[in-house]
């Protein structure tokens, strides 16, 4: 698991890990893997000002030395795994999902095609075009069932090397679908579509050389990165017939809850619903999409690092409905068990996100074996080795998971 916890509760043991934010969306978070052999490495950790880090408690002593801290935390999910189980929507399904994915695929391409096109014309001539771009998200928000989910999992399986045009995408895909589930008006889901579709293009005017920079930023760099923001709602408030509420949305996508996001520094209280929740989802996807300086997590990590920002980046009533949403396990994860056994995870559980349902794939021994389907949330009590006790990716693990995605007969 790992955990945010502040720099004075660092021991030498302890193993820092880059969780794949962006340093200027978290100036305060040393973020870098860094196992941590004496004081004066925490002491130059203080020095730099930074205030909190994030650790990899599987690899150090922390846990170990806190059993109490780890029932809390797993309390504190199982929390959010709870509480008000009919508020969210979770998402469908994987044989739901996996029976609309063959069409997905050319339909997912096609729309980054779209966001390609769409992106280059504000690059070459500073146009933006409103009526295709609303056209374009009233066909996502007209989507019944299963196929935008089933385009957003295609997104995380596959390797697409287009960044900008599949992460613009995806912002807005996987806002209208969460907005969707949230059971929010017609209205409101255009504003997240058209606010997703639109909240970065203000990086169009930074310049290459920034934007696609594999290491750190200078701090001069970094300030021209934080523009970004008002870049995009200049360029839509010059067109003057945008909708205010999605201008909002495109300059508070990095404003924070405790205030120390940019441009302006407001929190809670002065914050948009619309751009709370874009900012959760902006951050999960670019956590799960390979980068041009760090490589994607896979989701539920991602779920994991959201968990830990809920509070200080994040709103707390979001990010509860968030999760809900994804699951904490999210469907399509590889979970690995007590025994070793390994699953796709293939639905969320109402009763538990903690306890999804899942298809076993790989025995003990990891030797592929007939795939059955399993209710955590039924043999939790019953059989111990059901335990989940690590999550992976499929592209980690090379787990082809089209090959299961039809129920066992
Ligand atoms: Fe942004």
């Amino acid at each position: 698991m790992i955990i945010k916890i502040s720099v004075a509760g660092l021991q030498p043991g302890m193993c820092l890990v880059n969780p794949g934010l962006q340093q200027q969306d978290h100036p305060e978070i040393c973020l870098r893997d860094l196992q941590v052999e004496d004081a004066a490495q925490i002491q130059e950790l203080r020095d730099r000002h930074f205030t909190d880090v994030f650790i990899d408690t599987d690899k150090g002593p922390y846990f170990r030395e806190r059993p109490e801290e780890k029932v809390r935390m797993e309390r504190m999910f199982s929390q959010v795994s709870q509480e008000n189980p009919t508020a969210v929507a979770s998402a469908p399904p994987f044989d739901a999902v996996a029976a609309v994915l063959p069409r997905a695929d050319a339909q997912y391409t096609q729309l980054v095609q779209y966001c390609r096109t769409f992106l280059e014309q504000i690059k070459l001539a500073g146009a933006i075009d409103l009526e295709s771009s609303e056209s374009f998200v009233q066909d996502v928000i007209a989507r019944e069932g299963p196929s935008g989910h089933a385009m957003y999992l295609l997104s995380k399986l596959r390797s697409y090397d287009e960044y900008t045009y599949t992460h613009t995408l995806n912002v807005s895909l996987l806002a209208t679908l969460f907005g969707k589930a949230l059971g929010l008006s017609q209205d409101n889901l255009m504003v997240l579509g058209l606010g997703g579709l639109f909240h970065d293009i203000g990086k169009m005017l930074v310049p290459e050389k920034i934007l696609k920079k594999p290491g750190s930023l200078t701090a001069k760099e970094m300030e021209e990165m934080r523009r970004h923001p008002e870049y995009g709602a200049r360029l839509l408030r010059e067109r003057g017939d945008v909708a205010a509420p999605v201008l909002r949305v495109v300059l508070e996508h990095h404003e924070r809850h405790d205030g120390k996001g940019y441009p302006r520094g407001v929190g809670n209280g002065q914050l948009a619903h619309a751009s709370q929740l874009m900012a959760i989802v902006d951050c999960f996807d670019a956590l799960t999409s390979d980068r041009f300086y760090a490589r994607a997590v896979h989701q539920h990590k991602a779920v994991c690092i959201i968990y830990n920002l809920r509070g200080s980046s994040f709103s707390p009533p979001m990010v509860d409905r968030f999760i809900r949403f994804v699951g904490i396990y999210p469907v399509g994860s590889i979970v690995v068990f007590r025994n070793g056994m390994k699953a796709i995870v293939i639905e969320q559980n109402e009763r538990s996100l903690l306890h999804p349902k899942v298809r076993v794939i790989l025995d003990n021994r990891n030797r592929y074996c007939p795939p059955r389907d399993v209710d955590l949330a039924e043999v939790r009590h019953t059989d111990p080795n059901f335990a989940i006790t690590e999550c992976l990716s499929s592209r980690d693990c090379r787990i082809h998971i089209d090959a299961y995605m039809k129920a066992p007969g």
